[in-house]
């Protein structure tokens, strides 16, 4: 029998990591999803591997145990949406938790001491599956460990955490981070006015510039500190806005200010 793979919760992440796993993840498996709003689900009726259910409930009546329980409701949601797992957990079955600010221990005093529960945070652009998840999988099997990361790889890249405190700091620089770079292109395009380019122009070439900038740093085998100096000449347009931004209180100064922001938040809403 092929392996059960449960996702509780398809929205907007849920989503993105069924397209993932039905398009090219090579999984093998049963979906049985749980999503009380499916009418934007209709797609998976091309898959026969693919069963939705409205609630917990309904899927209780006609499913097994999973192998994996993915866990993609928003944090408020979480208690109600894990209550009455029943007949669905298993005495193999893994927790793979995708929710912000939620720990293994708060999965754990409901679930069960031993539940098995790993915890990962993705980010957005995970919805054009170029996010980046960093998972925290504990003392679970290489197994497990292995299903976990191959159900995120369909969003995006992952990377393994040995310590679940790391996960506040990584909420602050990869869970929020796409903000802090649309913010960069609105504030581009912002200036862009201010220097006397009609609006328009200004955000088009400031979002280019951002999106172009992007897919640089990843396709260069240069760091971005190399890609910087490389279109910086000495006396040049570069390095005059450069000298602004990189001054004691520029742009690294700011960042650190308010990455650590993020993170602190993080510390209190995982309390
Ligand atoms: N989106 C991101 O970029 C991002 C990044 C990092 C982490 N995350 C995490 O991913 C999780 C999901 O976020 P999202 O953006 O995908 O949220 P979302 O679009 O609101 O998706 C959550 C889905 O869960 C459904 N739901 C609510 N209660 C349920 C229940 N009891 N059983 C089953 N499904 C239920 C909701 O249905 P209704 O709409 O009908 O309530 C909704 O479709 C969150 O915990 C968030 O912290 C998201």
């Amino acid at each position: 029998m092929k392996p059960l793979i449960t996702l509780v919760g398809c929205g907007k992440m849920g989503s993105a990591m069924l397209r993932g796993w039905l398009a090219d993840s090579g999984l093998d498996a049963e979906f049985a999803i749980i999503e009380p709003t499916a009418e934007h689900l209709g797609w998976t009726e091309a898959h026969d591997n693919v069963r939705l259910h409205a609630s917990v409930g309904d899927a209780g009546v006609s499913e097994r145990a999973a192998r994996i329980i993915i866990l993609a409701v928003k944090p408020q949601m979480m208690d109600e949406a894990i209550d009455g797992l029943g007949v669905l957990v298993g005495a193999d079955t893994a927790f793979l938790s995708i929710a912000a600010g939620i720990p293994t221990k708060w999965f754990r005093a409901r679930l069960g001491a031993d539940a098995l529960v790993l915890r990962s945070m993705p980010n957005t652009p995970a919805a054009i599956g170029r996010g980046v998840t960093a998972l925290f999988a504990g003392d679970a099997p290489a197994e497990t460990v292995a299903l976990a990361k191959t159900l995120l790889s369909a969003v995006g890249s992952v990377v393994i955490l040995d310590d679940e405190s790391l996960m506040d700091a990584v909420t602050a620089v990869s869970g929020s981070g796409p903000a802090y770079v649309f913010l960069l292109a609105e504030a581009m395009t912002a200036a862009g006015v201010r220097a006397g380019l009609p609006a328009d122009l200004a955000r088009q070439l400031a979002e280019a510039t951002v999106s172009g900038a992007g897919a640089l740093i990843d396709a260069a085998d240069e760091p971005p500190s190399q890609l910087r100096v490389n279109v910086t000449s000495k006396g040049g347009t570069t390095a005059a806005a450069l000298s602004v931004l990189m001054a004691d209180d520029g742009m690294e100064d700011l960042m650190t200010r308010a990455i650590l922001a993020a993170r602190d938040r993080s510390v209190e809403l995982g309390g």
